[in-house]
């Protein structure tokens, strides 16, 4: 992260969202043009310059190590990159391998300040909050279904930022199946217009609720109507 990080109205918006999605535990999609900020937004967020390095490094217990785990028992929020044309397994190693560093970082503070006393219990993993997923149209339909049944299972929320366009991935119901060539095509044409229509350049969008319910019921159709698309 730059010094100079300027805190932004996108910033802003970008820091209430992921709020809002970390308290509902819910499922949010953040888009934007490219170079807008959404990375650098995502990252400060997470203070992932401090916790994030902490993690990888992973060196000898210092003195410092303090501070860094206050730090993530604040944000409680990992963020990740996927690679391009990542294996979903190594995908979900990679960010339960993060969850668990954090959760210790987490787990060692709620010691320091004496909320959590005896051995480990419990899979501390569990005290992350929320997961930040950037560059999220990298993941596959695979990556996305076990994604959200992390979510499911766990009430984890995540946020999966990406350009302008992830968002119909998971609008459609695309979280399960990839489109058909055609089917992609106007779906693309659509985000384009979409995407020029209603947001104005420069600017990132956000939504967490509509897409929760229209998993949910897309998950109830297919219950109910296995063979029903
Ligand atoms: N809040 C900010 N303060 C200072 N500089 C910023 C800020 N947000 C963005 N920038 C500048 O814009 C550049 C691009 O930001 P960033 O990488 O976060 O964009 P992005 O939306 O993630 O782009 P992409 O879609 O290509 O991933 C940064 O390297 C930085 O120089
Ligand atoms: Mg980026």
């Amino acid at each position: 992260m730059p010094r100079d990080f300027i805190i932004t109205k996108e910033h802003r918006r970008f820091k209430e969202f992921a709020t809002a999605v970390r308290k509902e535990k819910t499922i949010g999609i953040c888009h934007g043009e490219a170079g807008v900020g959404k990375t650098l937004s995502a990252r400060r967020y997470a203070h992932w310059d401090e916790v994030g390095t902490f993690v990888d490094e992973w060196g000898p217990r210092s003195a410092a190590d303090a501070k860094v785990q206050a730090t993530a028992h604040r944000s409680r929020t990992v963020f990740y990159t996927p690679e391009v044309l990542p294996r979903h397994k190594q995908i979900m190693n990679e960010i339960g391998h993060l969850q668990t560093r954090v959760g210790f970082c987490i787990d060692e503070h709620l010691r320091t300040i004496g909320k959590v006393t005896g051995v480990h219990v419990g899979n501390v993993a569990k005290l992350v909050e929320l997961v930040i997923i950037d560059e999220a149209e990298r993941l596959t339909p695979t990556a996305l279904e076990l994604l959200r049944d992390e979510h499911d299972r766990h009430e984890l929320a995540i946020i999966f930022i990406g350009m302008p366009g992830i968002d119909q991935r998971f609008r459609h119901g695309r979280l399960h199946r990839r489109p058909s060539r055609r089917r992609y095509r106007e779906n693309h044409a659509r985000q384009l217009s979409f995407a020029r229509t209603s947001l104005p350049p420069g600017q990132a969008s956000h939504e967490d609720q509509s897409t929760r319910d229209h998993h949910r019921r897309c998950r109830r159709g297919r219950r109910e109507y296995p063979r029903h698309r």
